[in-house]
């Protein structure tokens, strides 16, 4: 089923404006808005406790901002999660199948043989979940993700768990996401990850935004020449007071 084509100078596909989030005194998020395009692939990097996993969990809708506001596009988007709920008794297909009621698809059993086949799980459809490796595992997350055929979809440190074979097959399979129109959102801690797989990184560091670009233009804005992705980074939030 072909998507129809969609470009990067489209109207965004989502939308975050103004958003904030506290937990008792702690703030977790602190006025953070941005867009995605449709086919863009957006980097979320912040060293561990900056907000990440709150700010995809409120674009997920999944928990509720206490101000600002989320634009996202009519079908919705997709999630995952970084602690994904399957399964591990059920095979694949009928993990698959599960998610695609509760979600209310609107035909399940199409959108189970679609995402085998987007997700290159076909020929482990009927494979318990929990004998899966980490990297199939991973790709059940994602294809659940995408079972309501999002324009956006989120996914919370995707690459945490794999081994860096799975990590490139994961990527492989996010760029042909980002080929077909689908505008992306992840994050992760492993910046060399954000320097080769994204068009866009926002850096968050308590709760802030306090930087949108390339790659190369953070790697410029830190100031540091001669040292790689990583090095430049952590001077970039030095200099920020982080
Ligand atoms: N449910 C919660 N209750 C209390 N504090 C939370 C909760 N969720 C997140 N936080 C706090 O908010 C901040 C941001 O957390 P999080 O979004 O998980 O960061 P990250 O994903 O970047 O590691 C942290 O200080 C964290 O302790
Ligand atoms: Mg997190």
């Amino acid at each position: 089923m072909a998507a129809p084509a969609r470009t990067a100078s489209d109207a965004p596909a989502l939308r975050a404006s103004g958003l904030s989030r506290r937990f008792g005194a702690r703030v977790a998020l602190r006025d953070v808005g941005f867009a995605v395009s449709p086919g863009e692939l957006v980097a979320v990097i912040g060293p561990n406790g900056a907000g990440k996993t709150t700010l995809l969990s409120i674009l997920a809708g999944i928990q509720s901002p206490d101000a600002g506001a989320v634009e996202r596009p009519s079908g919705g988007v997709g999630w995952v999660p970084q602690q994904p709920a399957l399964y591990s008794k059920l095979s694949v297909a009928e993990n698959l199948r599960l998610f695609a009621r509760l979600e209310r698809v609107a035909d399940p059993e199409a959108a189970v043989e679609r995402m085998l086949a987007q997700a290159d799980l076909a020929d482990r459809a009927r494979d318990e979940v929990g004998r899966l490796s980490g990297g199939n595992r991973q790709r059940v997350n994602i294809a659940i993700g995408l079972l309501a055929d999002p324009a956006v979809l989120l996914l919370d440190e995707p690459s945490t768990a794999l081994d860096p074979r799975q990590r490139e097959r994961l990527w492989d399979f996010v760029g042909g996401l980002t080929g077909r129109g689908t505008g992306i959102v992840y994050s992760t801690h492993i910046v060399q990850e954000a320097e080769r797989y994204a068009d866009r990184v926002l850096v968050l560091a308590d709760g802030e935004l306090i930087f949108t670009g390339t790659p190369r233009e953070l790697e410029a804005e830190s100031g540091a020449s001669g040292v790689d992705f990583e090095a430049a980074f952590v001077r970039f939030l030095h200099e920020r007071g982080h």
